[in-house]
């Protein structure tokens, strides 16, 4: 990682999926910036740990088991980190599910379930934080959404591209609604990164996505991206250096959408 920046220094950061791939690089470059940041996942256990590997002394994070599903759950882990760190001042949206499957194999379960997650649960987690920053005038969001809202893909499965479309057009809506409180409302939208989320596909079924990007980089990565180009990302809208940018989607993948 780069040398970091006091961008965040005073702030309060939700980072909610905090437990993942994605969601531990983000909370170590929160923190890197001089962000305070409260931890949120399904998995209590596990962000508990990343806490403790992060902030070992405990002063600067707060870690909290939450389904996004559940509002009220959501509602009561906002108070929680209120009452441990402060009034919040950024959120990201970053818990998520996939699956993979085509059209033919998508089950109503399966449906919903990503829509519970990727939608509902980041639509609760944005009403649960903004009385904080309507009172203040003043806060960042950042949504998560993804290149598959935007560009067909054959391992994509359809509830995911659509959930995760819904989140980019909320990200729009919120953004208008919320501008006059001096909010800004962001989504990034990652390209392929190895994480546990790509578990569950076969090395079929990734090939096709780690060949299509240009840009490589070697490493141990090979050609794709890392958590921390999302952390990065996130950093950035998450500070004051974005401070005129509301609405927008921020693409990290390597120019994948160059292609056909
Ligand atoms: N990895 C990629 O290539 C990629 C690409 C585009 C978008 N994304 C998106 O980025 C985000 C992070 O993905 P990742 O790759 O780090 O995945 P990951 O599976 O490593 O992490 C996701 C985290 O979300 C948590 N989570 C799942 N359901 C939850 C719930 N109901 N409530 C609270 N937490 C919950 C999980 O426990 C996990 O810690 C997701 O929204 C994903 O859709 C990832």
């Amino acid at each position: 990682m780069t040398a970091p920046s006091g961008r965040l220094a005073g702030r309060v950061a939700v980072v909610t999926g905090a437990a993942g791939g994605f969601g531990r690089a983000i909370v170590e470059r929160l923190l890197s910036e001089h962000a305070r940041v409260a931890l949120w996942d399904l998995d209590e256990r596990r962000v508990a740990e990343v806490a403790a590997r992060f902030d070992p002394a405990g002063t600067d994070t707060f870690s909290r088991g939450v389904d996004v599903r559940d509002s009220a759950a959501v509602d009561a882990a906002a108070a929680a980190t209120r009452d441990a760190l402060g009034p919040i001042d950024a959120l990201v949206n970053n818990a998520g599910i996939s699956a993979a499957a085509r059209p033919w194999e998508v089950t109503d379960e399966s449906w919903h379930e990503q829509f519970r997650v990727n939608a509902d649960g980041t639509f609760f987690c944005i009403r649960a934080c903004l009385p904080d920053m309507r009172e203040r005038r003043s806060g960042k969001i950042v949504n998560v959404g993804s290149l598959a809202a935007q560009q067909g893909r054959p391992t994509t499965n359809p509830g995911y591209a659509a959930s995760k479309g819904a989140v980019l057009g909320m990200t729009v809506s919120l953004a208008r609604h919320l501008g006059e409180y001096g909010i800004s409302v962001n989504a990034i939208n990652p390209g392929f990164i190895k994480t546990e989320i790509h578990n569950q596909f076969t090395p079929e079924e990734l090939a096709p996505l780690t060949a299509d990007i240009p840009l490589h980089r070697g490493g141990e990565h090979g050609s794709h991206g890392r958590p921390e180009d999302i952390a990065a990302a996130v950093a950035y809208l998450a500070s004051s250096d974005a401070d005129f940018v509301s609405g927008e989607f921020l693409s990290v993948n390597g120019a994948t959408r160059t292609g056909s």
